[in-house]
């Protein structure tokens, strides 16, 4: 289904890529790579352009120009769905569940490919649009129980602390089995505790396979987790390397408290 990746392609390869709104240039001609097995990180001040490349990578918003490939394939312009059904999910910033439904109703509506779907399905093969049910809701209640919120499968999203939004919007992307995860501020607004919780779950996601690619201003976080680490600023890529590299770069302390005196 996916054309082979060669051993030094990466996993997801931007080139050239930019978006503007009006005469604001958000996104300026970003090149970047993350490469299989890695949890790279993003970093950059307020208004970078860091939502907006996820936006573009996750298909939230298209290209004025540039190329996005993702296992070898060119995604571009494609629309959400279809990259979600790639294996490339991407989390919000801002959580936005159906507050009023259960956790696990939220859950329940992660688009998988049901036949479900269709609603002659559900007219000519109920018993198969009820089996995908049972496998979906199973499915959730694994993934709960992965992410820590099991105990609230029958509370209103609405209910949720910040914190355990967050888990949910992780719970959410791990319905189908990604291959890239993009995380927009994973810790922000979230508790301590929670943030240790939150980030042994990357990990141990990690340790399975899983690539990410994390927004996070928590600098403790970043350090902890992301290797290599892409600095962005006024929508270009500044730096990619280490994270310890990243902290002595002229061009990313400059980015962030501005021309310093020699
Ligand atoms: N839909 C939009 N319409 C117009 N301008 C936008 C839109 N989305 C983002 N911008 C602008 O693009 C620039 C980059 O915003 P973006 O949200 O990508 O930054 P960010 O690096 O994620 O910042 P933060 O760390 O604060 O989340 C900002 O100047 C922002 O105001
Ligand atoms: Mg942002």
């Amino acid at each position: 289904m996916f054309a082979r990746l060669s051993p030094t392609e990466p996993l997801l390869l931007v080139q050239g890529l930019a978006k503007s709104f009006g005469s604001l240039v958000a996104v300026d001609g970003v090149d970047l790579a993350v490469r299989e097995g890695t949890i790279t990180g993003l970093i950059g001040p307020n208004g970078a352009g860091k939502t907006t490349l996820f936006n573009l990578i996750a298909g939230t918003l298209a290209p004025s120009a540039g190329t996005i490939v993702f296992r070898g394939e060119r995604i571009e312009g494609e629309p959400p769905d279809r990259i979600f059904r790639r294996g490339l999910a991407r989390t919000f910033q801002i959580p936005r569940p159906f507050p009023q439904m259960t956790v696990l109703e939220n859950l329940m509506l992660v688009p998988l490919a049901q036949s479900g779907e269709r609603f002659w399905n559900n007219w000519l093969r109920p018993g198969a649009v009820a089996r995908e049910e049972r496998a979906a809701r199973a499915r959730a209640m694994e993934v709960l129980d992965f992410c820590a919120l099991a105990e609230k499968a029958q509370t209103p999203a609405g209910q949720l602390s910040g914190g355990q939004l967050k888990l949910l919007e992780l719970a959410r992307v791990l319905m189908i089995e990604p291959k890239l995860i993009l995380l927009d501020e994973p810790a922000a607004g979230v508790n301590p505790a929670l943030i240790e919780t939150l980030l042994e779950r990357i990990l141990a996601l990690h340790r399975r396979g899983v690539t990410f690619f994390i927004i996070e201003h928590n600098m403790d976080v970043v350090m902890r987790a992301c290797d290599p680490v892409v600095v962005m600023a006024q929508g270009r890529v500044i730096y990619a390397g280490s994270g310890e590299g990243a902290r002595r770069d002229r061009r990313v302390l400059d980015a962030y408290f501005g021309d310093l005196p020699e």
